[in-house]
């Protein structure tokens, strides 16, 4: 698909330990493999949208030490354009310590040079979003960040979506400037809470793993379930969706075929390690979607 996908976001690197059981509070267990991938969720989604074939422009930060140049490094081969990606002194990049067990994980992130990129940074780099179909933003950067990046969005008209991840109280600029939110089946219950929930709930869209994509289409509440796959590591599975959703909303493809998309993609990226090892190319999801396999 044709598209231009802008996004607003955090770029970490990921150290995973791979573990048969999750350590209890207090308690040490003994892991197996460790590795190094790249990661942060603004990162995943962009990667995941170039590797379907949409132009991708990062606007970001990274700290001054070897990571930070390793992941500019990576997000260029992936063809993304790294232009409003700064790299800052005297702050770590971002960094992820990961546990991946029976294929699920759990995340602990050091926002480093993350909680630095500021709405002065967005500012300057508004052309790359001006120049874009779709932004794509998650909350791994500061809140402040998210509102000027939507308020530069809406003032140009392009559709915004917020994957609000990790959660946290959305203020009411987050609600109605996006043009669809993205919660996970967590994040959605504490959304719920809020009291504009009920005036925004149409343009919500609830990714819930292996029990599928909950949806409105025009009104109509559906539900789309999850494919069966040999699950290896669930890490980025939400973030290839976003990503794969931004890819198709913003080539103008109809909301309930980009979500049939977006949820194959995630599918697929969940049989590979690493959050971004899995992430399919535009023909793997065709592949995918029309005879059910996986190369
Ligand atoms: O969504 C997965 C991502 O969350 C990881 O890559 C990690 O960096 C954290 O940001």
């Amino acid at each position: 698909v044709n598209s231009t996908v802008c996004v607003v976001g955090s770029i970490n690197m990921d150290l995973t330990i791979a573990a048969d059981t999750m350590p209890m509070k207090g308690e040490t267990v003994m892991g197996g493999e460790f590795a190094t991938y790249p990661g942060g969720k603004g990162a995943n989604q962009a990667v995941a949208a170039a590797r379907l074939g949409s132009a991708v422009n990062m606007i970001g930060a990274v700290g001054n030490d070897s990571f930070g140049s390793t992941l500019i490094d990576h997000l260029q081969l992936e063809g993304i354009n790294a232009e409003g990606i700064v790299t800052l002194s005297d702050v770590s990049t971002g960094l992820a310590n990961i546990i991946v067990s029976e294929g699920d994980n759990r995340i602990i992130v050091a926002s480093g040079a993350n909680r630095l990129v500021t709405p002065a940074h967005v500012k300057k780099h508004k052309k790359l979003i001006e120049n874009s179909d779709i932004v794509l933003l998650q909350l791994e950067i500061p809140m402040e960040t998210v509102i000027s990046t939507l308020t530069i969005a809406n003032e140009y008209g392009i559709p915004v979506i917020v994957n609000p991840a990790p959660y946290q109280q959305l203020p009411d600029l987050v609600l109605t400037g996006s043009t669809f939110l993205t919660p996970n089946e967590i994040e959605v219950q504490t959304m719920k809470n809020t009291p504009r929930f009920a005036s925004i709930q149409e343009k919500v869209i609830v990714t819930q793993g292996e029990r599928g994509v909950q949806f409105y289409d025009r009104g109509v509440s559906r539900y789309l379930p999850s494919h069966q796959v040999a699950v290896k590591d669930t890490t980025g599975a939400g973030d290839t969706f976003n990503g794969a959703l931004a890819s198709q909303l913003g080539g103008k493809v109809q909301l309930a075929r980009a979500i049939q998309y977006a949820n194959a993609a995630a599918a697929l990226s969940v049989t590979k390690v690493g959050a971004q090892g899995g992430m399919p190319t535009g023909q793997e999801v065709e592949q995918f979607i029309l005879e059910g396999t996986v190369s």
